[in-house]
């Protein structure tokens, strides 16, 4: 009885199929899975440990884009999900980043258990720890709820943006010539069109010198009762005048989207 494994879908958006939680609540072992005929694997999660959501999106871009490329993931989290994903895929080499001491320790025992090369963590602040180094593609999903204090999983200051705009900038300069940054992005902080005052996330980053930006992916979130989203929301609107969340079936919601600057 005690050796049994429950193997739930762990799908939070429409269209990642492939994410299970396999669960056994009498031992107090959780692990996290990917399968598909080509690439599978199996993480430990931590005793009370984040599972991931809205990164998981990038499955659905990573193994057409990372095949024997050198990748960045800013801001990691506990699975590093993003970084092993792409180390899955095909990447060549991969540097994960996190400032939160946990995560990198966490991840250096999943790195362990699963034998992984080619994979190194980094305890930094954004860019602090990385002198000049380049890479072909860097990811992130940042923290980017508008909020005065928070986790640092979630706050991204009080307009949201403090994160995203030290990475705008502070990535051109770690990019290889035609090199990527996929940053995931919520819609209402005036992604491609302004929803306040301030310039657009797109406007933004022509300034600063990238090439070409395009949004490679969209979708939904609902805002639940009782999530940071949901608590935030009176500021969010405070903040984001300009910006209408959309009603579907009685449910708010926004739209999740991962942008492209090409350096
Ligand atoms: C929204 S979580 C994303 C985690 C994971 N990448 C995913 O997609 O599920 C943001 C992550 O950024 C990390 N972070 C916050 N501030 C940071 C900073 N200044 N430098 C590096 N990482 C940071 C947090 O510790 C957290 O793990």
């Amino acid at each position: 009885m005690n050796n049994k494994y429950v193997l739930e879908k762990y799908s939070p958006f429409n269209g990642i199929e492939d994410f299970y939680i396999l669960n056994n609540e009498y031992i107090g072992e959780k692990y996290f899975l990917y399968s598909t005929p080509k690439v599978n694997y199996s993480l430990k999660i931590k005793s009370n440990g984040y599972v991931p959501k809205s990164g998981l999106i990038y499955s659905k871009i990573i193994s057409n884009i990372v095949k024997d490329k050198k990748i960045l993931d800013l801001g990691t989290g506990q699975l590093g999900i993003i970084a092993i994903h792409s180390l899955y895929c095909g990447a060549k080499s991969v540097k994960a980043v996190d400032i939160d001491k946990e995560c990198i320790d966490w991840l250096n025992l999943l790195i362990n258990e699963n034998n992984l090369e080619n994979i190194e963590t980094i305890e930094s602040n954004l860019y602090d720890k990385l002198s000049n180094e380049k890479f072909d593609i860097i990811f992130s999903n940042p923290p980017q709820m508008p909020m005065l204090s928070g986790s640092k999983h979630d706050s991204g200051g009080e307009d949201g943006r403090y994160f995203i705009l030290r990475i705008l900038k502070e990535s051109i300069i770690h990019l290889n010539d035609n090199g990527e940054l996929y940053i995931l992005l919520f819609d209402f902080l005036g992604t491609n069109i302004q929803t306040n005052n301030e310039e657009s996330l797109k406007n933004i980053g022509k300034k600063l010198g990238y090439s070409k930006i395009e949004i490679v992916l969209e979708t939904p979130k609902i805002i639940k009762e009782n999530s940071v989203t949901f608590q935030s929301l009176e500021h969010i609107k405070k903040i984001y005048p300009k910006y209408s969340f959309k009603e579907i079936n009685g449910n708010l919601y926004f739209n999740i989207q991962i942008l492209k600057f090409i350096k």
